[in-house]
């Protein structure tokens, strides 16, 4: 089935392409704004909508969303969680909140827990090294991560029906 944005996505969809030099320039954040409008991931449809609206190729397109981890091609989980791997982060601890964060929510990385509630990613630097270790939940970020705050954070997002 053809993707399509709602009236208000559209205006959005605008207001992106008034900020930007050209179409191609505003590639990502028009991927961002139709993958939250489709269930957080970008599906074929999706990558021919924004192909057609920015006059640019699919392939052009589909490379942009396979090169940056934040753009799903299945559907996530309710909420998502990206531990940064990066340096700044791996010096301060990441390895361990993801080996803790894989062991309570029961999944590797790259999985969903059963009931739909979390998928769990790795992701590079998220440009908050001055505060490492840090993960980003949806769109929050948690910094200064101990195992203490993940489990508190991973608590809220279990508990969410
Ligand atoms: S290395 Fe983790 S935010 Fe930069």
């Amino acid at each position: 089935m053809a993707f399509a944005l709602s009236a208000e996505h559209e205006k959005e969809l605008e207001r992106i392409l008034s900020r930007y030099p050209n179409k191609m320039a505003a590639c990502i954040p028009v991927l961002h704004l139709c993958q939250d409008a489709n269930e957080h991931w970008v599906s074929d449809e999706v990558i021919a909508f924004v192909a057609e609206r920015l006059g640019l190729s699919t392939a052009h397109v589909a490379g942009v969303v396979t090169f940056y981890h934040l753009f799903n091609r299945e559907k996530p989980g309710k909420h998502q969680v990206w531990v940064c791997r990066t340096l700044s982060c791996a010096l301060r601890g990441s390895e361990s909140i993801l080996r803790h964060c894989e062991k309570r929510l029961g999944v590797h990385v790259g999985g969903t827990t059963p009931d739909g509630k979390v998928t769990l990613r790795t992701s590079e630097c998220l440009a908050s090294c001055g505060s490492a270790p840090m993960m980003q939940v949806d769109k929050t970020y948690h910094e200064n991560l101990t195992i203490e705050e993940v489990d508190r954070v991973l608590d809220d997002l279990l508990k969410d029906s």
